[in-house]
């Protein structure tokens, strides 16, 4: 038996197998960086992102393979792990891809059946339904990968009462910058190679469950010199969203196959973190040293009433320092949203960092993608790998 069920918010309509969607997903749990210097990040992210010190886990707790800290900030929580010796497993990954996103973990009512279903489904095993417990309880983790070798792993931890997961201690530091208003993981896309689009689009259908909710194609997403396409999938109650993009032929090198060959595969290319005061957020930013793309030409401003359309009354902030800020404006028939991206935030032109305002619009700035696309061109080409 089938059963359709729509999803008011994101006008999604599914079709489960039975009564129930076989993954229901509660949200992100945690996004886990492999870095070189685990230390020194979590110092980045404090200060830079105004990320809180949160849990810890190394030497100190008794684990003797790598060190992870965790910083949280509102909704968000990252980890960043470091392997203790040459010995560790991490460091491949590391001397392959450099510092990146390996975990995108997701918080389920139940990680033995997350597991069983999506294994079932054919999905490869990353890590087998392992339950880990302390004097707070116990969590339940299982895994299995994604593109590349990034992996999801599932998080049960409804009898759980600790500070993060088993083995870790509540980090308590004397350095507290402030926060910067980041709130929530609104969206975190991968990178595929070549041709490999919709094989990643069918694996998410297929062993997640998920759906297609919006594409771009690459004429959609072009520039004077580069291309890439683009398909964003969702989960049942809207609450997960992975676009995930494929580079097309151009004149030039597309940045997707820029990300493939300093990443050396398919990889998370960016995590878009909402806010819901941008200005605020992004000055602040600023005043802490991360760095964005350039703005686009003074002609895309003027001619953002045009683009806003019914919205323009809704808009509130000032254009003068939406301008001057480098911040990007888009509509979609339900409302605007603003969003501005950083430059990658390692010596490879690999991961980056989006901050995203939503005033309605539920897209992903499609208006944006020629401004932003000819930004990034002119980063690319200050690095020789147009
Ligand atoms: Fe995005």
């Amino acid at each position: 038996m089938s059963k359709v069920v729509k999803n008011v918010e994101y006008g999604l309509e599914k079709i489960f197998e039975g009564a129930q969607d076989f993954l229901p997903l509660l949200g992100t749990d945690y996004v886990e960086f492999y870095v070189g210097n685990a230390k020194q990040a979590a110092h980045f992210y404090k200060t830079a992102f105004g990320f809180q010190s949160y849990a810890y886990k190394g030497l100190e707790t008794g684990c003797k393979d790598y060190a992870s800290y965790v910083l949280a900030q509102d909704k968000i929580r990252i980890v960043l792990t470091t392997p203790l010796s040459s010995k560790s497993p991490i460091n491949e990954h590391l001397a392959k891809h450099g510092d990146g996103v390996k975990v995108i973990a997701l918080w389920v009512e139940d990680a033995t059946k997350s597991f069983e279903e999506t294994v079932k489904r054919g999905a490869k095993p990353f890590m087998e339904p392992t339950v880990e417990k302390d004097e707070h309880g116990e969590v339940v983790r299982s895994g299995i990968y994604t593109y590349g070798e990034t992996v999801h792993i599932f998080v049960e931890r409804k009898n759980y009462k600790g500070i993060f997961l088993p083995g870790y201690s509540a980090w308590k530091s004397d350095y507290n910058p402030t926060s910067v208003g980041l709130k929530f993981i609104d969206h975190m896309v991968g990178n595929v190679g070549w041709g490999e689009m919709n094989e990643c689009v069918k694996w998410y259908e297929e062993k997640m469950g998920f759906v297609n909710f919006l594409s771009f194609d690459d004429k959609q997403i072009t520039t004077e010199y580069s291309a890439l396409m683009s398909k964003v999938m969702s989960n049942g109650n809207g609450r997960i969203k992975f676009p995930i993009n494929e580079p097309a032929v151009g004149k030039k090198k597309s940045q997707i196959e820029e990300y493939i060959d300093f990443y050396e595969g398919p990889g998370c290319q960016h995590i878009a973190v909402a806010t819901d005061d941008i200005i605020k957020t992004v000055m602040e930013l600023r005043a802490r040293g991360v760095e964005f793309l350039s703005a686009p030409p003074h002609a895309y401003y003027e001619d953002i009433p045009n683009r806003l359309g019914k919205h323009m009354d809704m808009m509130k902030e000032d254009m003068n320092v939406i301008e001057k800020l480098a911040i990007l404006v888009d509509a979609d028939e339900e409302g605007y949203l603003l969003q501005i991206f950083t430059k990658p935030v390692e010596d490879r032109p690999t991961l980056f960092f989006e901050i995203i305002q939503r005033m309605g619009a539920k897209g992903f700035g499609a208006g944006n993608f020629k401004a932003l696309f000819e930004s990034i061109e002119r980063e690319q080409e200050k690095r020789g790998t147009l």
